[in-house]
């Protein structure tokens, strides 16, 4: 049993899948499969598209569901003539509690650089809301030897200018891109020491106090039967979780991994 004062959260990142019609049903059925204990030991957040959000939203509230509420992406200023962006602010009305910021697929597919990503992070903890801010590697950088420094330069700069207390309160994925969606996880072992290389880096950069209260979640083809051989790891602080957070079945199982 690891000891840790920090609480794991395991998010389902459902990338652009379901309408809002099947969100609503993913997360009721969710909800079924999940009892109180299950809350108390782990924060459990879905990240549905923006067009599901307004309905997961209720679907959660009115069955007063303790699945948070997390979105894929945000824009960093808070209105104006930006077409096709979402703010932190519109996101926050939606009681919005986490939102991932800097995942690979938008890195790689969308351009986004990691001063967006800065921003991004900023403008999401000025709402009052919880950053999960994604880095990772690919498979040129790992077999190079360059992880540990690419991951450390990824985070550095993420949180640029943001004060220590926030980072504290936040969340850092580790989502090596070679295992994204392609049924190749990290080995435990290998993502526990890269996360702990990457609670070093913040160590040095913002004290031992803050490293030890920032949560780091490994993601990359997470699935009900590797989950718990990666959750006993000291360093990892839960899993993103992307295609087995599509099917509550599964998604339920990760959750319940100590069952
Ligand atoms: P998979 O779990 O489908 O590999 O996706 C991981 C991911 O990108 C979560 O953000």
């Amino acid at each position: 049993m690891k000891v840790t004062a920090r609480k794991p959260v395991i998010a389902g990142n459902w990338k652009c899948f379901h309408t809002h019609l099947t969100a609503i049903q993913v997360v009721q059925k969710l909800s079924y499969q999940l009892d109180p204990s299950d809350y108390d030991a782990t924060e459990v957040v879905v990240c549905p598209a923006f067009t599901a959000l307004r309905s997961v939203q209720t679907t959660i509230e009115s069955d007063r569901m303790h699945i948070r509420l997390g979105a894929q992406n945000v824009y960093w200023e808070p209105d104006g003539a930006f077409t096709g962006e979402i703010s932190a602010p519109m996101l926050a009305k939606l009681n919005v509690s986490y939102v991932i910021v800097g995942h690979s697929e938008r890195r790689q597919l969308f351009g986004e650089t990691d001063e967006w990503v800065n921003r991004k992070a900023k403008a999401v903890l000025a709402n009052g809301m919880i950053p999960i801010l994604c880095c990772g590697e690919t498979l040129e950088q790992r077999e190079a030897g360059e992880t540990a420094s690419w991951v450390a330069g990824q985070i550095a700069a993420g949180w640029q200018g943001v004060d220590p207390a926030d980072i504290a309160r936040s969340v850092i994925a580790y989502e090596p891109i070679w295992a994204i969606g392609t049924g190749r996880n990290a080995t435990p072992d290998d993502a526990n020491e890269t996360i702990g290389s990457i609670r070093a880096a913040v160590a040095e950069a913002y004290g031992e106090p803050t490293a030890s209260a920032v949560r780091i979640q490994y993601g990359g083809s997470v699935k009900p039967g590797n989950i718990a051989d990666l959750m006993a790891q000291p360093e990892i602080d839960g899993a993103l979780v992307g295609g087995a957070s599509l099917d509550p079945d599964d998604f339920s199982k990760i959750v319940r991994y100590r069952h």
